[in-house]
């Protein structure tokens, strides 16, 4: 056995407000928790978005009565909230920015709207942006420009974290995370049924063999593992219009496990990036007595039908994994037990209440 600290998730869509056929703050907790994750960061293109008072306070209201694992909300940067959201910041994990097209409806197509953001934003937590290729290098240019941290959601492209590697040697503000989707699929998983490239659809899109490698010839370069948990139903992955995204809480653990111990990764990298950088970066609270007790010689196949999140797929069904969590201890209280969840709906806490 062997003993880590709750991992955080800095990149977690939990659909509630508005989609909660796909997942709500119970079933994505239940999800997060299972896979030995103590804090998870909320994206904020639900339905609707959260970007102004009122929705800040729907989603949070939400969590607070059935999360199960502590927890921040982002806001989502709009066309014309700039202000609106620099005041709310301290209640909110960070702000969300789109500079791409993806699920929702959030995108900044104009770069005057950025400007606002990058003017007015202050912090808690840096601006996350959504910006892939040449976007991220526009986003790295308003970086230094406004001299704002920013951190680069979901790297995928060896010319992205390339990119980044040449930003932080110069002075940039910059801070980035790596989806194990992109460290564990290629775009030739892809060459299939249509069934399967409709579950397959994610964005940033699955890469190839050679961004693949530079991710994991770059582990330096990235600072955090996040998962971009972004559960849709089976019936909408396989239907005519199938919506980007993988759900990925519940495999996290086990497919980085996997890697350590095939030697590819390091525990000490893992922590770093599953749970000290993450830390630093949005800047949120210590979990005391917190950890996740994981048997690392247990060998199994990933099954959708054990998991906790709502949507009731996984893009790694099957997959031969070593290390399974045993134990998940929050602040104290036995929250995981061989499977099965022991904490409560409104158990989680909001890590910006005061
Ligand atoms: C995300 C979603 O479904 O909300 N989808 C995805 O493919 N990653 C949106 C996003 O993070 O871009
Ligand atoms: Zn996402």
């Amino acid at each position: 056995m062997i003993e880590l600290p709750g991992l955080i998730d800095p990149h977690v869509h939990v659909r509630e407000p508005g989609q909660t056929h796909k997942e709500d703050w119970d079933t994505a907790t239940q999800a997060a928790l299972a896979g030995g994750v103590t804090m998870i960061l909320a994206m904020p293109n639900t339905k609707p978005p959260i970007f102004d008072e009122i929705t800040l306070t729907l989603a949070l209201q939400a969590a607070k009565s059935k999360a199960r694992c502590d927890y921040g909300q982002y806001l989502g940067a709009g066309p014309a909230n700039a202000a609106e959201v620099a005041r709310l910041a301290p209640r909110a994990a960070a702000l969300k920015m789109y500079l791409d097209s993806t699920f929702g409806e959030l995108r900044l197509n104009d770069m005057t709207l950025w400007v606002e953001h990058f003017r007015h934003w202050s912090g808690p937590g840096p601006i996350v942006l959504h910006a892939e290729s040449r976007s991220m290098a526009a986003a790295l240019a308003f970086a230094q420009m406004f001299d704002q941290p920013v951190h680069i959601a979901h790297v995928s492209l060896r010319e992205e974290i390339l990119t980044i590697r040449e930003a932080k040697a110069r002075g940039v503000k910059v801070t980035c995370e790596v989806c194990p989707h992109h460290l564990f699929f290629t775009q030739s998983a892809l060459d299939g049924s249509s069934v399967v490239n409709g579950r397959l659809e994610v964005r940033p899109r699955l890469a190839t063999q050679a961004d693949v490698n530079a991710l994991w010839d770059n582990l330096d370069v990235i600072d955090c593992f996040a998962t971009d948990h972004a559960p849709h139903t089976l019936a909408e992955k396989d239907g005519e219009n199938p919506p980007p995204g993988f759900p990925g809480l519940e495999t996290l653990l086990p497919l980085l496990l996997t890697a350590v111990a095939e030697g590819r990764l390091t525990l000490q990298q893992l922590v770093e990036k599953a749970y000290t950088n993450p830390r630093r970066i949005f800047g949120l609270p210590e979990q005391p007595e917190t950890r996740v007790i994981v048997d690392e010689q247990a060998e199994y196949e990933l099954r959708a039908a054990e998991m906790k999140s709502r949507c009731g797929w996984t893009p790694f069904e099957g997959w031969k994994v070593k290390g399974r969590v045993r134990k998940v201890i929050l602040r104290g209280h036995e929250v995981v037990r061989d499977g099965q969840i022991l904490a409560a709906p409104g158990f989680g806490r909001d890590v910006r209440a005061s």
